[in-house]
């Protein structure tokens, strides 16, 4: 892992510390003359912090004799499944069969995945639609992006191939739960076809059901309700969907809720409703 500037720096001036009084020790017991002595430590206090600082970042880029632990995340993903695929022996078929979950939960399984901009409103939604569900006798639970990256997905960020890891992941999980025969509602941005479509193709097509929590980029960006649109435009935060970032709307999704124009009580009827004709057994 590569580390941080400004850790480099403070390494750099705390190691400083100690080299300073070091070397004015040592140069006081040659040269016996104090005076000498502190102006080589202090003249040395401003070269070598310097000389440390690009020393550092230099032997960062060596990779040399590192442990291998600064592999990305699909790397990591890839050669782990490289590593494990052939000594490892699934019981899937041996578990309870997700036809005698669904029966005992009195509903079927499917997957909500909602996609859209950040602020497009998919949380306020999954949450109520959640609760909505629940309080109709069925058993729904949601996986949301800042949930599940605050989580099982914290080591990821927001290139193309973090984006496309934490949807791998949280794709296996999504099947996991629709095999216990859940409504999982998943809320994450998934901001391109290719992404979805890898979602879609982990969790099976028959049952995905892709929804597109639409508002548009000047409408979220309008209520940027984290803040997070302002912070990207002055550039603080880097590859952010809509600005720095490609965001595609689905070609054909399952269902449109018009959450740039329409209250988030007429988006969560509108899920329910269709959602629940569904999912009923
Ligand atoms: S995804 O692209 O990989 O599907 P995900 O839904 O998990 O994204 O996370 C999106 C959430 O992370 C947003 O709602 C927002 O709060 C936060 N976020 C932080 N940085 C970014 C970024 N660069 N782009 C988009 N969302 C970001």
């Amino acid at each position: 892992m590569t580390e941080s500037h400004s850790r480099s720096v403070v390494k750099g001036i705390s190691w400083r510390a100690v080299g300073t009084l070091d070397t004015t020790f040592i140069s006081y017991l040659i040269t016996g003359n104090p005076l000498k002595a502190l102006s080589i430590g202090g003249i040395e206090v401003f070269t070598k912090i310097f000389l440390y600082y690009f020393h550092e970042r230099i032997w960062q880029k060596i990779n040399w004799g590192k442990p291998k632990l600064a592999m990305t995340a699909s790397e990591s993903s890839t050669k782990s499944i490289a590593k494990t695929s052939t000594n490892i022996h699934p019981v899937f078929d041996r578990l309870l069969s997700r036809e005698e979950r669904e029966s005992f939960l009195n509903q079927k399984g499917k997957v909500i995945w909602m996609t859209g901009l950040s602020g497009s409103g998919k949380s306020t939604i999954a949450v109520q639609l959640e609760r909505r569900l629940f309080e109709n006798g069925f058993f729904a639970q949601v996986l949301d992006g800042d949930n599940i990256r605050s989580g099982i997905n914290n080591n990821l960020g927001f290139s193309l191939e973090d984006r496309t890891e934490n949807i791998r992941r949280i794709s296996e999980v999504a099947k996991l739960y629709l095999n216990s025969g859940i409504i999982t509602i998943c809320t994450f941005v998934s901001p391109t076809e290719e992404i979805r479509s890898y979602a879609k193709s982990i969790i099976g097509a028959e049952n995905f059901f892709e929804v597109f929590v639409n508002a548009s980029l000047e409408v979220c960006e309008k209520r940027d309700v984290k803040g997070l649109y302002k912070k990207a435009r002055k550039g603080e935060i880097p590859d952010f969907t809509g600005i720095s970032s490609p965001f595609e709307p689905p070609v054909a999704p399952d269902l449109i809720l018009d959450s740039g124009n329409e209250t988030i009580d007429t988006c969560v009827e509108k899920a329910y409703n269709k959602i629940q004709s569904l999912v009923k057994s």
